[in-house]
């Protein structure tokens, strides 16, 4: 056992439960810190979100696994069970089974997906348009998976759930009748704007296509569906190790986030007890994962944005051949010699002092990829931001911090830090976070803390972190109260230091 697990075991012992969430707007990193818990956990197991959701892991052939539906515990080979929280899309599904089989080249462990998920049909894609439609520049930004309107037509008790599929056809269509009425006038209006819309969200399936279309999948799904809740129920009283993975994160959820610009389930660690049908006094400890730099895709309050949303979710479209993955092997050769000036000379512009906000965002963006798993959108970057991350520990109320992408301050000399919010000229306390209505006016308060000159990319042991970088994690702790256990400095499963001993 490698010298991190021997650590890890050691903490983690103690809780059989492990509740994994992100703290920020998604995409802290969690499947990755997963991939890294997991060894210590017999279950992986979803509880809110679907095929919006986007962990990245790497198999341990190195080959690249994004999980929308499934839990990234998949990838370490363990049993994954998909609560009845998490809302579902059977074609992804299917496909994520295939993409697995591919990519792990082995019979896939246990998979179990709940009879009672909401289950998404194509009229959620085509009510989603609609509604982001209407909202016009106050749309929410969404990942066009149809999320809010399945989560909120299930509050209206007006969703398909997964087992109904298995009904006559006759029936299937009878539970579908009332949702395709409902939604009718709203599609005969869609069909009217036309402009600016996708053609193929005007052709409007009916209740039997859509019946069809559900029952195809039946005869693969029968073997995963069941009541999982009973599942979990057994598991726990056979004293297996559950590592319970959240999607989205606290500034998403649809309570506690910064609404309306949430997504619609429970992504804060309170969701993992609704979303599986498991009691309270299951849940032990909490993980929260924070993003060292922030990002959000969609629209909504970010205090600690570096430059301007719309800015900053194009400049990923617009510069395609300066990020990791270009689409073109041409733009690959061009892109690499490119990508190295370009983030030499913002680094400089940084480390001289004169960066804008516009620089600071383009550095971190290009240097980190910065693009959402799921939709390849841009995503805006901010700064470390403890006035939010005090918010979440206040929700989430974690054992530990796992801090991501450390890494991505290497060679900055000088890091600014949001260390309070400003509103209408009075310092809010911490943990405190205004309304929305009063979010956009928040002022950041900065302090500029000092950087180290080291590239800690890959860094895998506490004892080889520049000592400026050791000094920034304690202070960093200092103010969030909290102790950071995970650093990631890289992707990989290796690129992580654990600190539990200090
Ligand atoms: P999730 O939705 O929270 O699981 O996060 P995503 O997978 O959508 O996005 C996180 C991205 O950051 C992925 O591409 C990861 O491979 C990458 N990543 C995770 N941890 C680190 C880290 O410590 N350093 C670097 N450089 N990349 C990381
Ligand atoms: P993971 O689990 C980042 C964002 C969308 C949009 C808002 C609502 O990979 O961290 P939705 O489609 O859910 O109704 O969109 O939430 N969003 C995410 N952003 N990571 C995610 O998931 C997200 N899931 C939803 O961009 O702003
Ligand atoms: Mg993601």
């Amino acid at each position: 056992m490698s010298n991190h697990h021997q650590k890890l075991k050691k903490v983690l012992k103690p809780y059989r439960n492990l509740v994994v969430v992100g703290g920020n707007w998604g995409d802290e990193g969690k499947g990755k810190i997963i991939d890294l818990v997991m060894a210590h956990y017999d279950v992986t197991v979803r509880f809110s979100g679907g095929a919006n959701a986007g962990h990245t892991v790497y198999a341990t052939n190195g080959k690249k696994l994004v999980s929308h539906l499934i839990p990234c515990g998949l990838a370490q080979n363990k049993e994954c069970v998909m609560g009845r929280g998490e809302l579902v899309d059977l074609k992804l599904f299917l496909e994520e089974i295939e993409q697995a089989k591919k990519v792990l080249g082995k019979r896939l462990p246990p998979i179990h997906l709940d009879q009672m998920s909401p289950l998404w049909t194509p009229w959620h894609g085509l009510l989603e348009a609609w509604l982001e439609y209407v909202k016009g520049k106050g749309k929410v930004g969404t990942t066009g998976k149809g999320i809010g309107p399945l989560e909120g037509l299930y509050k209206l008790r007006m969703a398909p759930v997964v087992g109904q599929i298995f009904l006559d056809k006759n029936k299937l269509v009878e539970v579908l009748k009332p949702l395709y009425d409902a939604l009718l006038p709203i599609f005969k209006e869609l069909s009217k704007v036309g402009k600016g819309l996708d053609p193929s969200l005007r052709r409007v399936p009916t209740p039997l296509v859509v019946a069809d279309l559900l029952r195809e999948y039946a005869k693969q799904i029968k073997p995963f569906t069941t009541d999982t809740s009973f599942v979990l129920f057994k598991a726990a009283a056979d004293h297996r190790r559950m590592l319970f993975e959240g999607a989205q994160a606290l500034g998403l959820d649809s309570r506690f986030g910064t609404y309306p610009f949430v997504s619609s389930g429970n992504s804060a660690a309170f969701g993992a007890a609704e979303g599986t049908g498991l009691p309270m006094q299951n849940f032990g400890a909490t993980l929260m994962v924070v993003k060292t730099l922030p990002t959000r895709v969609g629209a909504g309050p970010f205090p600690s944005e570096m430059w301007t949303r719309d800015k900053a979710m194009s400049f990923a479209k617009d510069h395609l051949g300066l990020f990791v993955t270009p689409p073109t092997p041409s733009l690959e050769k061009r892109g690499k010699d490119r990508r190295v000036e370009f983030l030499a000379e913002k680094l400089r512009l940084i480390n001289s002092g004169q960066a804008k906000g516009a620089d600071y965002s383009q550095y971190f963006q290009v240097l980190g990829d910065e693009r959402g798993a799921t939709t390849g959108r841009g995503r805006s970057v901010g700064f470390i931001d403890i006035p939010w991350l005090a918010y979440a520990i206040r929700i989430n109320g974690p054992k530990w911090l796992a801090l991501t992408r450390f890494d991505m301050l290497s060679s900055v000399k000088t890091i600014p830090v949001v260390v309070g919010y400003k509103l209408n000229g009075k310092l809010l306390s911490p943990g405190q976070l205004p309304p929305p209505w009063d979010m956009e006016k928040v002022k950041p308060v900065f302090e500029n803390w000092t950087g180290w000159n080291e590239n800690i990319f890959g860094v895998n042991r506490g004892a080889n972190l520049p000592q400026p970088a050791k000094l920034f994690l304690s202070r960093l702790e200092k103010h969030l109260k909290t102790q950071i256990l995970l650093v990631g400095t890289g992707p990989g499963r290796e690129d992580i230091v654990v600190r539990a001993d200090k």
